[in-house]
């Protein structure tokens, strides 16, 4: 755990620069804008501990599996977003002598994330190797109004002498993604181009052969006057530069602008990129950084409006919330249904970059709450465009008749895992696809998505479970076989309880949702039957057949549902009682020994009983949550949330709070020691979750908003906005209740603490609520 951020509301700031700290910095600093995202890295050279990291939205490799016994049903590859040009680079020199922090003394640095204007600066003070003294200003950012682009302003001024300036801004496209599994690089060139003050670069991928062109154009001003310089330019292989070099002295401040765009032949022809290129890198320079920082500020004023949580009495939190807002709005804004939520979205290269389980299951419920519905209606669509692609990943293991498998982890709608105890086993991800439709359409009332899109996806995935599933002679129910649960510090398990009660669920939901199509959209129903060779009476009587006789493991002595059929003949040990210095364990015990261990990696059972908590009474969950939770490592970052939902919902606040306090700052004090690798996006999701479903109680049922709601003890108050139904609710909980207001011209139905309201438009309501203030800490 490392505590260098300063505390702000609205700032991300690190003062001093710790080397040894910088490639967790350059993650914490990423800007993007959901096309595009960078790394925190320097403009200028760095030859010191870096992850130069820049990342196109929906560009990748694949990257051709490594494993050590190949199995049939492998995926030939593992898709990876790719680290692409470095757009950002602009080389210094002074009087020949290189501006490299690695070498110089550097004092009064400061990195600082402006998360309510949406831009990154950084300042610091360089005493080269000749003693010659710099201060160096910069600003970028990511435009989220024109998302191809970003800018950079990069201010230098010479402290104790005058002498020759030279920059060198360019565009660098020899990358190689750190994780590459040959150690080959993913890039060709396919042109260079450089004029006097802008530079082009078309490099292609191999395999996949996405053309990305990266342009720059700069200036260099003085006292805000542009400079009329002599320029060079340099190429090399990859490479595009501009140099100039301008005598400068002592105390003036030379500013350079650099402005840059990266466009990808997935969003304009091939034969235009560079022409598309230049005449985007000219509309922002017309446009200028001023202007465009204006456009950013008034977008991310825009966005704040939707979905900041503001919490009274607690600076450390505040800032952790709104950064965790901050990097999904900046990773995800719902343009593209192409487009998903990598678990490291653009700051980093683990996960490849790649959709998980985590968009639906743990994603989806922030984006339906702070945006507009049709940014989780493209998370949704993008299954239903990968549908086709996850009927073919099922007939390759052997399943058929439109029996679909989402993939473990896919860009394209492929299966990129290769373990086989995931690919072939993790198959629960099937239902959080299911549940995803149910949420979008419970929470936002859209329910021509489901005749239109949702029945499709939901007859595949329930044909899936119909195949897997198989009848038990000893049993005589339906049993599930060699699975792995959410929990995959356990293989191959029978019976996951998780994965039956789900797959039960998913036909369930799939029959009735057969039987509303059937009823409000005949004819789709038709034109759907027939497309899908859909025989309904025989399918869903199959299906309901299942569901009635299905085995779903429990034990009756303690009340429990039973995680797998031998988890109860496991060595029975609390995580309590495990020594310091075993944990994490993942990183101090051999795979077979986590395999055998009571121990579970992230909520299972628990992630059933939160995904339908409706369907069990408080003792029910508490006798699991009692149960499981101390058994939990919690060593995915997806787990606390979960659990601090269902602290929260079972009265224990103290424990709820703890929970949050373990996902909130996950990266921020890089709690896993493994931040460098970039993010935890996703699981960020599951804080704000924590937050609205946990310490608010907020939930939808029965075309109602529900809210029972407490405070941390240290906290004044938390508000936040929910957009519902095409109403924005401000919700404020504080030390006397809770206040609405109904920002909408929309009435909307409210349930707070089991009583019923009807929130008109454009009023409040204030109610005395039984437990607001709890100390929990
Ligand atoms: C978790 C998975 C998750 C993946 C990506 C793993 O550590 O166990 O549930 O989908 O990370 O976030």
């Amino acid at each position: 755990m490392k505590q260098y951020i300063k505390a702000d509301e609205w700032k991300i700031i690190e003062e001093g620069f710790v080397p040894s700290y910088n490639k967790i910095s350059e993650s914490i600093f990423s800007v993007g804008n959901g096309r595009m995202g960078q790394r925190g890295n320097f403009e200028e050279t760095y030859t010191g501990e870096t992850l130069q990291g820049n990342y196109i939205a929906g560009v990748y490799y694949p990257d051709k599996t490594r494993v050590g016994w190949w199995k049939n049903g492998y995926p030939e590859y593992f898709a990876k977003v790719l680290n692409a040009a470095n757009w950002i680079g602009i080389r210094v020199q002074i009087d020949g002598e290189e501006l490299d922090l690695h070498t110089c003394t550097v004092e009064s640095f400061r990195r600082e994330l402006n998360m309510q204007e949406g831009y990154l600066q950084r300042s610091f003070t360089a005493t080269l190797p000749s003693g010659k003294q710099v201060a160096v200003t910069s600003t970028r950012f990511c435009s989220i109004v024109d998302d191809e682009t970003g800018v950079i302003s990069y201010s230098v001024t010479p402290l104790n002498f005058s002498g020759l300036l030279t920059i060198t801004p360019f565009i660098d496209g020899d990358i190689k993604n750190q994780d590459s599994n040959y150690d080959e690089k993913f890039w060709d060139e396919i042109s260079r181009d450089v004029h006097p003050s802008g530079a082009f670069i078309t490099l292609r991928t191999k395999k996949t052969g996405f053309d990305v062109c990266s342009g720059m154009h700069f200036c260099v001003t003085q006292r805000g006057e542009q400079l009329d310089l002599p320029t060079e330019a340099i190429t090399k292989e990859k490479f595009v530069g501009i140099s100039c070099s301008l005598a400068v002295k002592a105390n003036e401040e030379t500013v350079i602008y650099k402005y840059a765009a990266n466009l990808s032949s997935e969003n304009h022809p091939r034969e235009q990129l560079l022409s598309a290129c230049e005449m985007q890198v000219n509309a922002i320079v017309a446009k200028g950084f001023d202007m465009m920082l204006q456009e950013q500020k008034e977008a991310w004023a825009a966005k704040w409006a939707e979905s900041d949580i503001v919490i009274d009495g607690d600076v450390s939190a505040q800032q952790a919330i709104r950064f965790n807002i901050f990097q999904l709005n900046q990773t995800y804004t719902g343009e593209d249904a192409r487009l998903n939520i990598g678990p490291k979205g653009f700051t980093g290269e683990k996960y490849g970059g790649s959709t998980y389980w985590d968009t639906e299951a743990y994603c989806v419920p922030f984006y339906l709450a702070t945006a507009d519905a049709r940014v989780t209606k493209q998370l949704l669509l993008y299954r239903y465009n990968q549908l086709g692609k996850a009927i073919e990943n099922a007939e390759k293991l052997g399943f058929n008749k439109g029996a679909a498998l989402y993939p473990m982890v896919t860009i394209n709608g492929e299966e990129c895992h290769n373990e086989w105890e995931i690919t072939f086993e993790e198959i629960h991800r099937n239902g959080a696809i299911a549940y995803a439709i149910y949420n979008y359409i419970r929470y936002t009332d859209d329910k021509s998505y489901m005749a239109d899109y949702g029945l499709e996806v939901l007859i595949g995935i329930a044909r899936f479970w119909n195949q897997r599933v198989n009848w038990s002679e000893a049993r005589k129910q339906y049993v599930m076989l060699g699975v792995t649960g959410p929990n995959e510090y356990e293989n191959n398990v029978n019976n996951n309880w998780y994965t039956n009660m789900l797959a039960c669920w998913c036909m369930d939901y799939a029959i009735q949702s057969v039987q509303f199509v059937r009823e409000s959209a005949p004819d789709k129903f038709r034109t759907l039957t027939h497309k899908l060779q859909f025989n309904d009476a025989e399918e869903i009587g199959k299906w309901q057949h299942i569901i009635d006789n299905m085995y779903l493991p429990v034990d009756e002595e303690r009340g429990i549902f039973l995680q797998q059929d031998g988890f109860l003949d496991k060595e029975q040990i609390l995580v309590k009682d495990l020594p310091a210095d075993q944990r994490p364990i993942n990183q101090k015990w051999s795979w077979d020994r986590i395999l055998r261990s009571c121990f579970i990696k992230q909520a299972d059972v628990l992630q059933g009983i939160f995904f339908f908590e409706e369907n069990y009474d408080l003792d029910t969950i508490r006798r699991n949550f009692d149960f499981y939770e101390p058994r939990t490592v919690h060593e995915s970052s997806l787990s606390p949330c979960v659990h601090a939902v269902l602290a929260a919902k079972l009265g224990d606040e103290r424990r709820a709070y703890e929970f949050y306090l373990r996902t909130a700052r996950l990266d921020l004090n890089d709690y896993n020691n493994d931040t460098e690798d970039g993010l935890h996006i996703t699981s960020m999701a599951g804080t704000w979750m924590s937050i609205v479903h946990g310490f608010a109680g907020m939930r939808v049922q029965n075309d109602r908003l529900i809210f029972n709601p407490f405070i941390p003890g240290k906290w004044k108050a938390f508000s936040f906005n929910i957009a519902f139904r095409s109403a924005i609710i401000n919700v404020q909980i504080n030390k006397e209740g809770v206040h609405l207001i109904n920002r909408s011209a929309k009435a909307v139905n409210i349930t707070i603490e089991g009583k019923e309201y009807l929130l008109n438009a454009h009023t409040k309501l204030d109610i005395k609520t039984e437990k607001v203030n709890v100390e929990v800490v």
